[in-house]
């Protein structure tokens, strides 16, 4: 019996080599780890469940039948993040640079299947130069798989993509159909055409980074959620990420220990909002005050600044943030934020996590290149994201909350559930120098007269108590007391049950 048992142990550590020790080193040379050092920091340690060591692929052209190393180029199982289960896969670049055979889709594909069946999330680590060349439509089947299964598990298990190397053509694809995308800086990029391609077909000079390095993608493209120095640091967020997440769409994230009290009073919110109203202040002040122990998971933070969104706990519990930021643009909506937060929204509706909306908004950004970029389009994504979020939903205004942004950020139009004001805040079509311009214009030459209706203006609109009167606005509270009445307006909302008319699905406009 003992040689049998030896020989599985040979076994297996000739699987654990990948690609051997050479091609290991030169991993590590890049300040790379191999998929299997990577599994041991992203789970928890010992928690890992191997499936497939010993799967091959079965190819036999260009002689590939002479090269078959265990595991094809990916290490597939499941284990827990701090003591929650999840499925995962790693790919392991040593062995056919990570790249996609019929079998390695297969494993993939299998741990996606059971992930589904047992409603546990899905973490994808990549590294790979994509389809393997040598099995040529086998491989490119095996991709559609996957893809397939992104879809049908969208909305139901939480997906994360890591990008740890490269991600090149229809590879790219499986992670853009997954919830969120961290990168790591200089070592991962991702295309769907490489540089040499793009210099074939349209003359552009560009390198790999420059295409699709973690720095285009975490602000230009907007692909990627995040992006971190390397891969320890990397996992280490996954983590934390992964710890904001409820399982499945029938579960309820996970209520972490707090130790703050949620009736905590801010004084410094009292000052927060400047006396001139076209002075910015720092709204992510206002979220880390309010959120438990000051701890905001900020996403897409380098993209589309305008806009905030991230996670937050608050009595433990999890909350999605959107909030405008003075600091950027004046906090205007325009294509890029409205697709930002509109993303989140539903990704927060999709796993039953309450959404807080926090409002400085002085409208949409006006302009050509707007317009024919298409906001009425993208401004309605955001529009009808929050109208059709059925998760609680509780919103403060802090100051400007003007015209169509009024009504697209959570307001009770939206069926927004709790709405707040602060005493600052300004509810109206317009600031008051736009509208009186238009509604005075034959006496804009009248600079005093002119004066005098905008003051009329301001003290007739800009505060809450217009709303107010009509209920639009449930109550203006005090800004030092934000954390206490938003804690409690959750707390409130715990049961909430709503639903949407029966449809196949909406048509939201993409
Ligand atoms: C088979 C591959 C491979 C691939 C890399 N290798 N890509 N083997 N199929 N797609 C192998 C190499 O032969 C090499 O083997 C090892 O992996 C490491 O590759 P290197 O080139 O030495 O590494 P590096 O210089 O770091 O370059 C990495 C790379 C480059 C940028 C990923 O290898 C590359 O450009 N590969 C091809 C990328 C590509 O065009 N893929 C197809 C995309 S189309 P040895 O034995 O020397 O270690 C696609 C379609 C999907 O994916 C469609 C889905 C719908």
């Amino acid at each position: 019996m003992k040689h049998i048992l030896d020989e599985l142990d040979r076994r297996r550590q000739q699987a654990r080599l990948g690609g051997g020790t050479a091609r290991i080193e030169a991993q590590h040379a890049r300040g790379k780890l191999t998929a299997r050092e990577r599994l041991e920091l992203l789970l928890d340690e010992g928690s890992f469940e191997e499936y497939d060591m010993f799967v091959a692929h079965r190819c036999t052209d260009f002689g590939m039948q002479e090269t078959r190393p265990w595991g094809d180029g990916v290490v597939t199982g499941w284990g827990t993040i701090n003591g929650r289960q999840v499925y995962v896969f790693s790919q392991d670049f040593t062995v056919f640079g990570g790249s996609v055979s019929e079998t390695h889709a297969q494993k993939i594909c299998k741990i996606m299947d059971m992930a589904l069946q047992n409603g546990a999330p899905v973490i994808g680590l990549n590294d790979s130069g994509g389809a393997r060349i040598q099995e040529g439509v086998a491989s490119l089947a095996g991709y559609g798989e996957v893809f397939q299964r992104n879809i049908m598990a969208s909305g139901v298990i939480p997906q994360i993509s890591v990008i740890m190397g490269p991600c090149a053509g229809g590879a790219v694809y499986s992670p853009a159909m997954t919830d969120f995308i961290y990168m790591v800086r200089d070592t991962s990029y991702m295309f769907v055409t490489g540089p040499d391609v793009v210099k074939t077909v349209t003359g552009e000079v560009v390198t790999a980074e420059e295409l699709g390095g973690a720095r285009t993608h975490t602000t230009r493209s907007s692909v990627a959620d995040a992006a971190f120095d390397n891969d320890v640091e990397t996992l280490a967020e996954v983590r934390r990420l992964f710890d904001f997440l409820p399982l499945n769409n029938r579960e309820k994230p996970p209520v972490r220990p707090f130790h703050d009290d949620p009736a905590r009073i801010e004084p410094s919110l009292d000052s927060l909002v400047p006396d001139s109203p076209t002075k910015p202040y720092d709204m992510k002040e206002l979220i880390v005050k309010v959120a438990d122990e000051g701890d905001f998971l900020e996403l897409q933070k380098d993209f589309a600044r305008n806009i905030i969104t991230g996670f937050i706990r608050l009595e433990g519990q999890t909350v999605g943030v959107v909030a405008n930021q003075p600091m950027v643009l004046a906090g205007c909506l325009d294509i890029d934020s409205a697709r930002k937060a509109a993303r989140f929204v539903r990704f927060c509706d999709a796993f039953e996590i309450p959404i807080l909306t926090l409002v400085d908004v002085p409208g949409f950004l006006p302009g050509t290149g707007q317009e024919y970029g298409g906001i009425i389009k993208h401004g309605a994504k955001l529009l009808f994201a929050y109208g059709e979020a059925t998760v609680p939903k509780v919103t403060v205004i802090t100051r400007k909350a003007y015209g169509g942004a009024y009504d697209v950020m959570s307001s009770k139009h939206l069926r927004g559930d709790v709405n707040y004001a602060w005493p600052s805040a300004e509810i109206a079509v317009m600031g008051a120098k736009g509208a009186v311009e238009i509604l005075y214009r034959a006496e804009l030459d009248d600079p005093e007269r002119i004066a005098r209706r905008v003051r009329d203006y301001e003290d007739r609109f800009a505060n809450p108590f217009v709303a107010a009167e009509r209920g639009f606005i449930d109550e203006v509270i005090m800004p030092h007391s934000t954390r206490r009445r938003v804690a409690r307006a959750f707390a409130a909302l715990r049961n909430k049950r709503a639903r949407m008319p029966w449809r196949k699905h909406d048509n939201i406009p993409l």
